[in-house]
């Protein structure tokens, strides 16, 4: 199984050059091969409407392109909604279904996250799954509790898991420069392991940087990074994708 690290965006840079300069930074930091031979996955995702541009940047070999959302009609009446479908015509792998940020501030819940991973999958795109407590979850000891319901909830009635990415992501965690203990974290992917289908691939998200990078994949075992604040800067960018293989 190859390593995947993903770069989300979100809603930044500002303008179409700074998207094209940063993509075209991080391609020449995206390697070919490993030195085993296995090759790491690079993974972008920008804002919807920098997708061509970011495209565009891709060398040959390089990395993969992502969305950080869609909606889950196929197609219609929607206004201001990107169908999987219209993604996937647009160069897209992957896309992000269930980030906390979305849950927060758009309510997005267990079961709107469902349909959703249902129509990534139903477009032939890999979903990536995220999953994760908050804080005050994690003290009150309901961390495993929380982490197994939203994972349940979000694959119900969902039998084909081959293209399944999940992400565990403790909200806490995310962009506050407080990042998980890879044990912790492996603690948690443990437990994820006890209910999550057979060859799904596990990431960890959550202030990574180039510093502990490398504890998240060779101490705890993780599949690959989802990489916020540090996507923005190709250089601690180049170093993760570096420190990760
Ligand atoms: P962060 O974000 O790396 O800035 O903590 C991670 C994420 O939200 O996916």
């Amino acid at each position: 199984m190859n390593i995947l690290i993903a770069g989300n965006w979100k809603m930044n840079p500002q303008t179409k050059k700074e998207a094209e300069e940063l993509a075209e930074k991080v391609a020449a930091f995206v390697p070919l091969k490993r030195d085993s031979g296995a090759p790491v996955e690079v993974l972008i995702c920008p804002p919807f409407v920098y997708l061509a541009e970011v495209s565009l940047k891709r060398n040959e070999g390089g990395f993969v392109l992502g969305a950080q959302n869609c909606f889950y009609e196929e197609k219609g009446a929607f206004t201001g909604e990107v169908s999987a479908q219209i993604l996937k015509d647009a160069g897209c792998q992957y896309v992000i279904a269930g980030h906390s940020e979305r849950r927060k501030y758009f309510g997005e819940t267990d079961e709107i996250v469902n349909k959703k991973i249902k129509a990534i999958l139903g477009a032939g795109l890999a979903p990536i799954f995220c999953a994760g407590e908050t804080k005050d979850q994690r003290d009150s000891q309901n961390a495993e509790n929380v982490v197994e319901r939203q994972i349940k909830e979000g694959l119900k009635d969902i039998s084909a898991t081959d293209k399944l990415v999940l992400a565990y992501e403790p909200v806490w965690a995310i962009g506050t420069g407080n990042a998980c203990s890879w044990q912790d974290a492996e603690a948690m992917k443990n437990h994820i392991k006890k209910f999550l289908p057979e060859g799904v691939r596990i990431l960890y998200g959550g202030s990574v940087t180039s510093q502990n990078c490398a504890e998240y994949i060779k101490q705890a075992g993780f599949d690959g990074l989802l990489v916020g604040g540090a996507s923005l800067n190709a250089e601690e960018f180049g170093k993760i994708i570096k420190n990760s293989e």
